[in-house]
């Protein structure tokens, strides 16, 4: 069985993924959950400077954990911002991945808007923290129908301790992050799609893209579901890691 390396979103770390861990450990899988620099509980790597933070650069640090893996080779999940790293993963080394899985994703860059909106919120963050960003994205991150109070704590709970300064790093990044919609056909390998009904970040619009462009997917809805869809509906989510990580 192939190990599985799941990519967190932003600004979280890989605890976010404690669900799909402890399912898939229990069916006897490795499960890497990394940290990317900066982020962790404590972060065990300091982030990058602001103005050199990629996609790239945090491909590199899951490329370098899939390259200390026996086999080399892993089947790799990437939610939401972790999507935006797999994608520049998959752009350079794509014969590291087995299988590759898009969990509340997109391929797309940010419009104009949407990329200054990021700088904004660099700017307050400078001086205030991350206080604002957190209020902000806890507004779209759940499904509307229906919040789990329970849920949307542990998850601002894990967003609030990530350090400013990593934060800051990854919205820079992804503020200049580039267009992946081009690399989707050029992937070979087994892919699954995985999206919240109720999505607002990466919705389900979004998913239909990259089905669209990708030659060998599978595309899974997820109901009662928004943007962190692995938190609001594990065991859908992990149903879907799980039956996809098999056939890989
Ligand atoms: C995430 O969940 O990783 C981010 O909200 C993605 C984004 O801001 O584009």
């Amino acid at each position: 069985m192939l190990p599985i390396v799941l990519i967190h979103g932003f600004p979280l770390d890989g605890a976010m993924w404690h669900h799909q861990a402890d399912f898939l450990r229990a069916r006897g899988y490795e499960v890497l959950t990394p940290d990317l620099a900066g982020f962790g509980n404590p972060p065990t790597s300091v982030p990058p400077e602001k103005t050199s933070a990629t996609m790239e650069g945090y491909a590199r640090e899951v490329r370098e954990i899939i390259l200390r893996l026996p086999g080399q080779r892993a089947v790799v999940g990437g939610f939401s911002m972790g999507g935006y790293v797999m994608l520049a993963l998959l752009r350079e080394s794509p014969e590291l991945v087995a299988g590759a899985m898009f969990i509340d994703t997109r391929a797309e860059t940010d419009t104009p808007e949407g990329r200054a909106t990021r700088l904004k919120s660099i700017e307050h963050m400078q001086t205030h923290g991350t206080g604002n960003l957190l209020d902000s994205l806890c507004q779209r991150l759940f499904r509307k129908t229906s919040p789990l109070p329970a849920v949307i704590e542990e998850t601002r709970q894990i967003m609030r301790r990530q350090p400013v300064d990593a934060v800051i790093a990854a919205q820079w990044a992804m503020a200049h992050r580039r267009d992946q919609t081009d690399l989707l056909p050029s992937l070979q390998m087994p892919a699954l799609i995985v999206v919240g009904e109720e999505d607002m970040i990466t919705p389900p619009a979004s998913a239909e893209a990259m089905a669209a462009r990708l030659a060998n997917h599978k595309l899974v809805r997820i109901p009662n579901a928004g943007h962190m869809a692995p938190v609001e509906q594990p065991e859908m989510v992990n149903r879907a890691i799980g039956d996809f990580a098999a056939h890989v």
